[in-house]
């Protein structure tokens, strides 16, 4: 059996780090900033997807060995122009409240007749403090027009992804975690990873 091969995934959020721990499986330790002591927080200001991983991945791998996994991720509705994108987390003006966001989002959306929308993530891997690579994974959808499930997090309750007729809360986190914007973008970094000598 090949050596487990430990991933620390540099986010503070346990719900991403628990979905990639559920898609990697066993060959794969997977750890966050939670599990160390004293690791700061890192300020998110960048304007993309791409520049927030970029500063959490070579953030957290400056000060911790090994591969650091770093997720950006956000929802774009077309009818809002892409927002709430980078700034999904504060939507509701409250960062990490997903009650707020998701009032707020539905508030946004009344008397909007297009609904799509897409969750997009993007990935970056470091190592020793700089970036090796970016993955980026995406799933379309549309909103609901009500919260719907208990499952996942975030804008779960409010997103239906194509193809389906209830929304990723509601479909529960096994089909989640085939479908998501997250497992599109692990995919292609697992196998980066794997390609390496
Ligand atoms: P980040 O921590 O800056 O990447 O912000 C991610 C934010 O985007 C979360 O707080 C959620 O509001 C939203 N988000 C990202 N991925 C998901 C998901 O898989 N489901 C629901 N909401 C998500």
């Amino acid at each position: 059996m090949p050596a487990l091969s430990r991933l620390i995934v540099a986010t503070r959020n346990s719900h991403k780090s628990m979905e990639i721990r559920a898609m990697l499986g066993d060959r794969w330790e997977v750890m966050d900033a939670n599990d160390f002591v004293g690791l700061p927080a890192i300020e998110e200001t960048g304007q993309t997807f791409l520049e927030n991983a970029v500063l959490k991945a070579e953030g957290i791998s400056r000060l911790v060995a090994g591969w650091v996994l770093a997720d950006d991720s956000g929802l774009e509705v077309d009818a809002l122009g892409g927002a709430p994108g980078v700034w999904s987390s504060s939507f509701g003006g409250e960062e990490g409240h997903h009650a707020k966001n998701n009032a707020h989002l539905l508030s946004a959306m009344l008397g909007q007749g297009v609904r799509t929308a897409r969750f997009r993530c993007t990935m970056v891997l470091a190592t020793a403090g700089k970036a090796q690579a970016d993955f980026c994974g995406t799933v379309e959808g549309r909103l609901a027009e009500a919260a719907e499930g208990e499952g996942g997090f975030g804008y779960d309750p409010l997103f239906i992804p194509e193809g389906y007729q209830q929304t990723f809360a509601a479909l529960g986190q096994n089909l989640k975690n085939q479908l998501s914007h997250r497992a599109r973008a692990l995919n292609q970094a697992i196998a980066w990873l794997n390609d390496r000598p």
